[in-house]
């Protein structure tokens, strides 16, 4: 795979692109790792021809130095640093500040950056009004997307995307308060009054307290539980230009202000075939029920003309073992066996659906292995959260990944705004008269 790429590529780190008899100069730009870049950003001007890329599967659509991912290998970085490194060793605040800031902060910086954050935990008690506006019913994702777009209204001193300053207490808002609005989104889903964020406990664990602490009783946070959300954290802090990101980045090239492009970006994650692939996973699993159903729901799964698809199988860009999948389900076994299950039979149906599935040809030449989803959704019911949740706590932690690439984006100084072209197939131009008295077929 490699060396075909390579053998493709011009001497001059130029491609060339013939277009009838006309030939165009096509300048290449090198990866640190990963696939080079061929650049077309004057294709247009100078053929008149756009390139045709639907769900952008070979185009990068900017420069970054977030984070890095070898699909074919399975290989997930932020800055240059291993996630199972970064999931043994650090946190998610000190992930976050990794990935904001490029390298990892030393004690002082870190410590100095913990309190920044905390700083902001809390939500102003105005905007705290809003949930009740929403049904009882509401999913917390529906919550998460309003509130977090809300900001905009109360953190005005904030907005200025062209002041640096802004730009990072803008960024240490989102993260701090997600987590906050997350919990929130819970409580009003399940009626019980709002816990307020508590800033003598770490990140993972103040989103656990926020959660599941009720004024009537003590909540003691297990050292294995809040260890286990921080991981979670940490795993789903970043991943590169993926859809959410790039909605991020999308709306941010517009000039929009922080809190409504990640607003946008969690609006992007709720979908099925992203962040909200771990709810489905998990009702899924729920559906197939036991192991005598496994293989029937393969066969669905291959059925072109039967739309089930194995939930948290498969992925755009990892063609091996989704390396956040691998530590998850390490954990997975870890948090069950300290809630006293000792034998979950979703986990069970879970390992063996994975294990037919790597087995059978259809999964092994799509290289379709478990992602993230496939596990996680065990965890966090494990854990006590309900499924609505799972992408609301997918999302806390992208907080990390959207602001780090929004600054990125901000800085960046061929950044302009995101604009698509399109192949027009519509109709030529016809006059209104006509297009009344035509028959409407709809
Ligand atoms: N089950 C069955 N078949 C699948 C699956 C699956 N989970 N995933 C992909 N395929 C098949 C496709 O039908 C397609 O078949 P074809 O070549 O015969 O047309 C082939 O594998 C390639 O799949 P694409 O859909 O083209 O791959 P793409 O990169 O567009 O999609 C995606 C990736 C959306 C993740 C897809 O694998 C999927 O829908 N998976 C299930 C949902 C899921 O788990 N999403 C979470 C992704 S991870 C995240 O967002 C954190």
């Amino acid at each position: 795979m490699k060396s075909k790429k390579k053998s493709t590529k011009s001497k001059k780190n130029t491609a060339k692109l013939i277009i009838n008899s006309n030939t165009y100069q096509l300048p290449i730009h090198k990866a640190t790792e990963g696939s080079d870049v061929i650049n077309i950003t004057k294709l247009f001007s100078e053929s008149g021809y756009f390139t045709y890329d639907p769900g952008f599967t070979s185009t990068a659509a900017c420069e970054s130095k977030v984070t890095y991912i070898d699909g074919e290998k399975g290989i997930l970085r932020y800055r240059g640093i291993d996630v199972s490194e970064l999931a043994e060793k650090s946190d998610f605040i000190e992930v976050s500040n990794l990935l904001i800031y490029g390298d990892l902060p030393n004690q002082k910086q870190l410590k100095k950056y913990r309190k920044l954050i905390v700083n902001h935990t809390m939500l102003n008690e105005q905007l705290i009004k809003f949930f009740n506006g929403f049904r009882r019913d509401a999913h917390p994702m529906a919550m998460m997307v309003g509130v977090m777009g809300a900001l905009s209204a109360f953190y005005q001193d904030s907005l200025d995307i062209n002041d640096p300053h802004q730009r990072m207490t803008a960024a240490r808002r989102i993260i701090a308060k997600a987590a906050t609005i997350g919990a929130m989104s819970y409580k009003y889903s399940v009626g019980q009054p709002f816990v307020y964020p508590d800033n003598e406990l770490s990140y993972a664990e103040n989103f656990l307290n926020m959660c599941f602490s009720v004024p009537s009783e003590n909540y003691k946070i297990p050292k294995i539980i809040s260890r286990a959300m921080d991981i979670i954290l940490i795993l789903h802090a970043d991943h590169e230009q993926n859809a959410s990101t790039s909605t991020v980045r999308l709306a941010g090239s517009s000039g929009a202000n922080p809190f409504a492009c990640v607003a946008a970006g969690v609006a992007s994650l709720w979908g099925p075939a992203h962040g909200g692939a771990n709810q489905a996973a998990l009702e899924m699993l729920e559906t197939i029920g036991n192991k005598n159903n496994i293989d029937k729901y393969i066969e669905k799964a291959k059925d072109k003309t039967d739309e089930f698809k194995l939930m948290g199988f498969g992925h755009r860009v990892y063609k091996n073992y989704d390396p956040r999948a691998k530590i998850l389900k390490n954990i997975c076994k870890k948090v069950l066996a300290h809630v006293g299950v000792k034998k979950d039979p979703i986990l069970e149906l879970a390992i063996e659906l994975e294990k037919r599935a790597l087995k059978d040809s259809y999964f092994i030449q799509k290289k379709l292995y478990p992602n993230v989803d496939f596990y996680s959704g065990i965890i966090l019911r494990a854990i006590g959260f309900p499924p609505e949740m799972f992408t609301v706590i997918f999302s806390i932690a992208r907080t990390a990944g959207w602001t780090a690439q929004w600054t990125e984006m901000i800085d960046d100084p061929i950044q302009k705004i995101g604009r698509p072209r399109q192949l027009y197939t519509g109709n030529k131009s016809q006059k209104y008269g006509k297009i009344r008295s035509k028959k409407n077929t709809r």
